[in-house]
């Protein structure tokens, strides 16, 4: 972290982290809930627009929801390049960077991916690696990590069901080296991007998928052996095949 008080960045990014039995003292006012839309009462005039119709074959937009049950059938293993794909896959390289399937600021891309796998068919259980440049999974941990996955979701249990838990880190300095300290507010909105494209290429593959903001920082970080500081989890996604409504 930087030594100058000038570290506001760093400090959100460490103070807002949740710790086990130390979460915020907090409870509902459902009294005190914002209004959740807004409205002008006298505006110059009001413009009626048409109903919204996508093109048929676009309706993973309209139907994207988020799914926390699924079925326990293992995951295609083509199925996993596509959502890594879909997630930061390069699509345009030039001689000195590459840009990718999801937009980042200045194009310093410092969201990395990890899979915890769970149940897809011909990979071994364990925790992966999403290496970008040649797009294959470094295998870093084999084993069944769904306990300890879903311990560091605040307990979430869709963690322990999925066939994959996505969990999206941040190398801060990627950002930081042209944003300094407001590194931190692009950085979140990256990871938006990514959790963005992953709920809509699991809709159109037919997968359900939740993404998750309630993480134990820490606990998550371990599990990936990384420092909390220089690369930190910021997001998770869990996906896993729909249960068939017959
Ligand atoms: C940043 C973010 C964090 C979220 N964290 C959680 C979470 O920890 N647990 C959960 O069950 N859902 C989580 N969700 C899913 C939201 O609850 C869900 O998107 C919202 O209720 C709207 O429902 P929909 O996605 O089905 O449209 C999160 C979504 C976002 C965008």
């Amino acid at each position: 972290m930087d030594s100058n008080s000038n570290n506001f960045g760093d400090q959100f990014q460490n103070k807002s982290k949740y710790v086990r039995d130390d979460l915020p003292k907090h409870f509902l006012n459902w009294d005190t809930k914002p209004k959740t839309y807004k409205n002008y009462v006298n505006p110059i005039k009001i413009i009626h627009l048409s109903t919204p119709e996508f093109d048929e074959d676009l309706p993973f937009i309209t139907n994207r929801q988020s799914l926390r049950t699924f079925s326990q059938e293992a995951l295609d293993l083509e199925k996993i390049s596509l959502l890594l794909f879909g997630i930061s896959g390069i699509t345009r390289s030039y001689p000195q960077f590459a840009l990718r399937t999801v937009p980042s600021a200045g194009g310093l891309f410092p969201i990395e991916t990890y899979s915890v796998i769970n149940n897809v068919d011909g990979i071994d259980p364990g925790i992966y690696h999403h290496n970008i440049k040649d797009h294959v999974l470094e295998c870093l941990k084999l084993g069944d990590y769904r306990i300890e996955a879903m311990k560091a979701c605040l307990d979430q249990k869709m963690v322990y069901n999925s066939a994959i838990t996505f969990v999206w880190t941040a190398i801060i300095e990627r950002a930081k080296w042209k944003y300094l300290q407001r590194c931190y507010r692009y950085i979140y909105m990256d990871a938006g991007h990514v959790g963005q494209n992953f709920y809509l290429v699991a809709e159109a593959l037919g997968l359900g998928a939740c993404t998750i903001g309630a993480i134990y920082d820490n606990e998550l970080n371990n599990l990936l052996e990384i420092d909390g500081v220089e690369e930190t989890a910021i997001y998770v996604g869990v996906i896993g095949n729909k249960i068939s409504i017959i």
